[in-house]
């Protein structure tokens, strides 16, 4: 019978099997490449065209071959195992990618015997302006995965932690260990104790050093934006600024370290999520019905009293002791005067390396001036210090420093944060009369103590309640030194 298909009835079959029979050869002939795999996987058939542009001259050597081995980046497994089609790709290859369509092949009772995949496009002439666009897209992507990782590696080593005081060697030592497991870690320890700079350590030295150090301060987000922050959100899923959808930390951070500054902070609501994500290792980000497994190793640092919070009820005791259980606390400087002068000695290298590269290590400090810093009671800690010598690199008229000329550059910090409110310009006997920036830097020190004290030492409840952001209420505790 020779088909004309405007006599009623049709046959079919002959219909289907002309329909594939044409199928087939117009992809044949379209087709840059075309292969077939057995349900293993391995190549049982492919054209001579596609075997050469894999580096086969004669089709027959990739015979018998896992697909994977002729063709790097082959999908066809994942065909054969699951019985689906994967209807349109890129198939990444070391030239130019390939668009590509994988059909599985099934037998009479519908089990899948193999599949059959062909590249449509060589060269992609008719995708041009779809490609390009694809290409470039993929430049970026790679851009910037190579900018954030290179943001994301451990700022920090444990040789950067300077002291040799017992509590500094007995820090170095405990976070050293914490290095070597992947349990979460706890830090505490008033501000500019170095808590950043362990937790930059520890993942720095751990197994997990190669993947990603992510850090989110969660006192300087909002409440309401911490959960997309931590979780991300699919596109279109709220009405924020950012309706692209984002990715949560927890996610960007796989296989590596999430580290929680500011944990004492996080609202209580937030504090149940998170608590549900370290158990449960796989969370759902806003408005997707995507899950995400994790594996993320927790460090989080709190210059608050945590165990306090706990006792009042705005810390969960059940986080707390599941983020507690390696407790590493930073003492603070005037705990370890021993200290100083080696943080000094180590800080001047690098400051005036970078302001006055000609004088780089010429700073000297007499002995009443490093009298001076140990007899201080650094409510900033390190990071105090560090800013006093950063003043005294860019202002000082010479490298060498006496207690005078420091005191001048300790300046406001001295004045208005020493624990004794006898400044060093009473001490060297001279009267003082208080500048107008010195008495307005009282005013606020005092003032927001106040405020911190009202709020029982919470810095996002004062903060809220005197009507200033959290970030800024923090830069303005370290500058003034006012004790949390
Ligand atoms: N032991 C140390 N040796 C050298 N530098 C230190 C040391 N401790 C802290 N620093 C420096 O002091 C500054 C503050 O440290 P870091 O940010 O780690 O403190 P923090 O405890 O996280 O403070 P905060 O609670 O305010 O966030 C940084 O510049 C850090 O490099
Ligand atoms: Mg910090």
């Amino acid at each position: 019978m020779h088909n004309d298909w405007t006599h009623v009835p049709v046959d079919y079959s002959d219909v289907l099997r002309r329909a594939m029979d044409s199928l087939f050869k117009t992809f044949e002939n379209f087709s840059e490449g075309t292969f077939i795999v057995d349900k293993e996987a391995r190549v049982v058939w492919i054209n001579k065209r596609y075997a050469a542009r894999f580096g086969f001259s004669d089709p027959q050597e990739a015979i018998g071959r896992d697909c994977e081995a002729v063709i790097p980046n082959s999908l066809m497994r994942e065909v054969v195992t699951t019985g689906k089609p994967i209807l349109l790709d890129l198939l990444e290859t070391d030239r130019e990618p390939l668009v590509v369509t994988r059909l599985p092949l099934k037998d009479d009772f519908g089990q899948t015997v193999g599949a059959i995949g062909f590249a449509l496009f060589d060269e992609m002439k008719a995708l041009t302006p779809l490609f390009s666009h694809y290409s470039r897209v993929q430049q970026e992507l790679i851009a910037t995965r190579q900018s954030l990782a290179q943001a994301r590696r451990a700022k920090y080593t444990f040789a950067s932690f300077v002291g040799t005081s017992a509590a500094s060697l007995d820090v170095k030592r405990q976070a050293r260990r914490a290095a070597q497991v992947d349990s979460p870690v706890l830090l505490s320890g008033e501000t500019g104790t170095g808590k950043e700079l362990l937790a930059h350590a520890i993942h720095g030295a751990s197994t997990r050093a190669a993947r990603p150090l992510v850090s989110v301060n969660v006192a300087a987000i909002p409440d309401t934006l911490l959960e997309v922050e931590f979780f991300g959100a699919a596109a279109g899923a709220y009405t924020g600024a950012d309706r692209k959808g984002r990715v949560g930390k927890f996610e960007l951070a796989d296989g590596g370290t999430l580290f929680l500054d500011e944990i004492g902070d996080m609202p209580l609501v937030l504090q149940g999520k998170l608590l549900r994500v370290l158990q449960e290792k796989e969370f759902e980000p806003l408005g997707s019905n995507r899950i995400v497994r994790t594996d993320v190793r927790i460090i989080a640092a709190t210059s608050a009293d945590l165990p306090a919070l706990v006792a009042s009820g705005r810390f969960r005791a059940d986080l707390f002791y599941r983020l507690n259980v390696l407790s590493i606390h930073a003492p603070p400087l005037r705990e370890r005067a021993g200290d100083i002068e080696a943080l000094v000695y180590a800080m001047l290298e690098e400051l005036s390396a970078d302001a006055r590269p000609r004088h780089a290590g010429q700073f000297v400090l007499h002995d009443d001036a490093l009298r001076l810093l140990a007899a201080y009671s650094w409510p900033g800690n390190v990071r105090e210090l560090r800013n006093v010598l950063e003043r005294a690199v860019m202002l000082s008229d010479s490298e060498h420093i006496d207690a005078r000329a420091l005191g001048a550059f300790m300046g406001t910090a001295s004045a208005v944060a020493s624990r004794e409110p006898a400044g060093v310009a009473e001490e060297t006997g001279e009267s003082h009369i208080m500048s107008y920036a010195e008495a307005m830097g009282g005013f606020e020190k005092r003032f927001l103590a106040e405020a911190l004290r009202a709020s029982g030492g919470r810095v996002a409840e004062a903060a809220q309640r005197i009507g200033i952001g959290r970030a800024t209420m923090y830069k303005k505790i370290v500058a003034l030194g006012i004790e949390v």
